[in-house]
Formats: C-alpha cells, structure tokens, sequence
C-alpha cells in the first residue's frame, strides 16, 4: 500500500538519526537538512551502489570530481544565467514569495489566494535566478562574482578534452560524477524533495551524433533497472515524456522517472538527450576545440550527449517510502524461545531495505549480560565490524532490540545464549521472515558476506 503521507517516514527518519533539520538548535533553516549517523551510512550505500552499477562495471565510464564553484563564464555558456530561472510573484500584503507556477487559478483575473491565507494582489511575475551568488576573494565587486552550482553536469563538460586525453576512451563512453548542487528554490517543502543543498548522481555520455536516440532508450532501460536494483517497485515508478514546449534550453528530449510519492506522482530522476548544445556553447565560450575526432572512420565531430540523472536526496526517500510497513498489533513470531514477539505489541514498524542499503548489516545481541555473554557478544562484534557494519546491544528484552533494529532495517540479528558458550553456536534471526538458524561463529562471516552480495 503507498503511502499517504510522508509524516511516518519524517518522524522515523528523525527519532532514529536517519535526518534532521540542518542548524536545529538555531531554529533550523528552510529546505536545508543534515544527515545523521543512520541517514549517511543509507545515503553512502545508495552512492557507492550507484559509482558500481555505472562507473565501476562499464568500461565505456569513468568518474570525476569536479569543483562546486567553477569559472563564471561556465554559467553564461551553459546558458543558466539567462535561463536557469523560475517565475516570481510577491504577496503585496504579506511579501511572502511564491511560484508563479505553483500558484492556484487566478480567483477573478487578478487575485490569488494567498496559499498563507487570505485574498491578497500579487505583484506581476519576475524572472528569479535559482543559483546562489559569491564572491571570490576580500572584495564584493562584479568582476569577482561566482556562483555555487546548480547542477553538477558542467564539469563533466568542462573535463570532456581533459577525460580523453588522460584515458584510452573512445566515443561512445561517458563521465559520471556524485556532488552537491545548490538552487535558490522559491517552491518549498515535502521534506528532502526540493532542497536548496542537495546532491546529484549523473553521468554525460558523449555519442556519434545519429546514434544519440538509441543510447537513449539503453539510458532509460538502465535507469529503471537501476531502480529496482535498490528495492523500489516497478509499480511505483513511471515514465512522463516532457512535451516539446517544457524541454528545458538544452534538450531535445527528456524523459522524467516518476515516482509514487506520499504527496503524488513526482520526478525522481530523468534522462535528457541535451545534444551537442553544451560542446558547442563551451567551444564559443572558451574558445577551446572541443571536436572529437575518430581514428578509425576520419571523421570530426562533435558529439552529441546522453544525460541521465539522479537526485540521491530524492532516491533515499523513494527507497525508504518503498522499504517502509506499519503492521498493527505487531508481527508475530513463531519461535517459541521469543515469546515477547508472542504478545500482542503495538504497531510494529519494519524498514524492508536490501541488505546492501542497510545502516547495519547486523546486530549481535547476548540473550543476558551475565555469564560472560556480553564479554562473547562484544568480542563477535569486534570481529564482524572488520567487513561489515555491526551493531552491538545488550540492554532491554530481547524482542524489543529486534523490533528497535527492524525499525531502521538492520536484516539480520545474532544472539549469543547459553549453548553458545558450549558449542560456539548463535543464532541468525531474519528481519523479512523473523526465522532462526542456528550456525556456527566460524561460518558466519561467510553466511552474511554471501548475503550481502
Ligand atoms: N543536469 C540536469 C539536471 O540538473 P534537473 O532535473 O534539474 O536536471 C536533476 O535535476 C535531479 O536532481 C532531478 O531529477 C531531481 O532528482 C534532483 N533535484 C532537482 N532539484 C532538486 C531539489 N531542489 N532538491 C532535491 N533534489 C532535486
């Protein structure tokens, strides 16, 4: 069942460290969030799986990093300072500030509802340029004006020469690259969904003009199974083809991934066949030849490019929306020797991710502190944490620390108990299923690596 509402999912996220507001104790401030300890191991697990999937196993792919802040010319060829830029209107009364296009039906051709209450005139649309605005150096002068980034695809740009000529990569191959970008939004809230911080996975893959339309399809294709590689229903995804007249300056043709948020169908991701609009505006910019010319047909050219991209803020509340179930009365447990799991509890909450994703991959909890249990549980969990993120708990019964790691979607637990200290046994609990097995301690690192995979 989708979910309604992104409140369950804020409210987990922020009473289990997953997210909270950034600069809290100051009140925080709108649109801008930190990642706490759980929320950073999920976000890492996403980014690493992404670097793999696209940068690591293709061999027609590498990455970089490239700069937040680059030379401001980038922005003029790019065409974000004329374009990059949302409407505008002011409340005359209250001066809260809104989009034009997020706005209701104008009431009598004139008048909005103010969405803060109220009738109120709204003054008349101004363009309004999303990127934030520096300065370089001790003084505040235009000559030293710079900008953070919006989007982290003009590096990749900017490197396309650099690229070629320090690998061996012939076109077709791509440059993928995971940083923060920055926007001024005007629009605001559903929580991680329009940030003013955020962070962008994407890649430009540089094409043979011709071929631009079936490297395409191969982006979308992959993008979907990128999707569903980290847990998120193929039922909650969709594919909104952007009419020619909301083609952003650049493209020729987009394709937005939607998602089934809480607050309905949105963009998660998309694919955009830019052309070969940036080489060309960055040659005429910088003056610098940015053709491509192939060794083995003769021919110059300058390629066309693929662009696929991702917001990881956006991706982590998809893949939490999807991993996350409430089972009212609380689940239950078969397993006799857990009989707290018997009783009815409230609700229950579960996050399903794939274990690959999870903050912990596991928790070792003694059944009891006494007897030396503890002392065995520590020891097992110094040794697991050398390849795999371990979770260490002794205190409370033992069904509420497996419902506490259910919660933020640790996928197994290991108990130490008295036949542990006979044969060295524990037993593996599964978050999915609740079963138990019993293993040995010497085949257990071999049990969850093979699992992890
Ligand atoms: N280089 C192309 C580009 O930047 P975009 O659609 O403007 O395209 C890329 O942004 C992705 O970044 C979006 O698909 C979305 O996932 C994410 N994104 C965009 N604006 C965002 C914001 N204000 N907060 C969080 N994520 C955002």
């Amino acid at each position: 069942m989708p979910l309604s509402s992104l409140e369950p999912i804020v409210n987990l996220a922020k009473r289990r460290g997953f997210v909270v507001g950034s600069s809290e104790i100051y009140g925080g401030i709108a649109s801008i969030f930190d990642y706490g300890p759980l929320g950073v191991e999920l976000k890492n697990n996403l980014k690493q799986l992404w670097w793999k999937t696209f940068i690591h196993q293709r061999d027609d792919m590498v990455g970089i990093d490239s700069s937040i802040i680059m030379h401001p010319r980038v922005w003029e060829a790019s065409g974000h300072l004329e374009s990059f830029t949302d409407p505008l209107v002011e409340c005359t009364k209250c001066h809260m500030r809104f989009r034009e296009d997020h706005m209701p039906e104008k009431s009598d051709g004139k008048f909005w509802k103010c969405p803060e209450g109220g009738e109120h005139h709204f003054s008349e649309a101004r363009q309004f340029n999303l990127m934030f605005k520096t300065f370089l150096g001790a003084t505040e002068e235009s000559a030293n004006i710079a900008y953070l980034r919006p989007e982290t695809a003009q590096g990749m740009f900017a490197n396309f020469k650099y690229v070629l000529e320090t690998t061996r990569q012939k076109v077709p191959f791509g440059i993928g690259q995971i940083g923060k970008s920055f926007r001024n939004e005007i629009g605001l809230g559903n929580w991680l969904f329009r940030l003013r911080e955020f962070e962008i996975a994407e890649l430009e893959f540089f094409v043979k003009p011709g071929t631009d339309e079936e490297w395409f399809d191969h982006w979308v294709g992959a993008w979907e199974h990128f999707y569903e590689s980290v847990g998120i229903d193929k039922a909650n995804i969709k594919r909104d083809e952007k009419s020619k007249e909301s083609l952003a300056h650049y493209s020729k043709r987009t394709i937005d991934m939607h998602y089934r948020f809480p607050h309905g169908w949105d963009e998660l991701g998309g694919i955009a066949n830019r052309t070969d609009y940036d080489l060309k505006r960055h040659m005429e910019f910088s003056g610098k030849d940015l053709t491509y010319f192939d060794q083995e047909t003769h021919e110059k050219f300058v390629p066309y490019v693929i662009e696929p991209t991702q917001g990881i803020d956006r991706l982590f509340i998809a893949v939490l929306c999807d991993a996350y179930r409430e089972y009212p009365g609380g689940r239950k447990s078969d397993d006799a020797a857990m009989p707290e799991e018997k009783e009815p509890t409230e609700t229950d909450v579960v996050l399903h991710l794939k274990p690959f994703l999870a903050p912990f991959k596991v928790a070792v909890l003694p059944l009891v502190k006494k007897d030396g249990l503890a002392e065995l549980g520590k020891q097992l969990a110094e040794d697991l944490r050398k390849s795999m993120t371990t979770f260490y708990d002794e205190s409370g019964s033992i069904g509420r620390r497996y419902r506490r790691q259910d919660e933020i979607g640790t996928p197994w637990c290991i108990t130490l108990d008295y036949q542990t200290k006979e044969d060295n046994t524990v037993t593996i609990r599964d978050r999915d299923s609740m079963e138990q097995v019993r293993i040995s301690t010497s085949e257990l690192n071999h049990w969850l690596e093979s699992r992890l995979v």
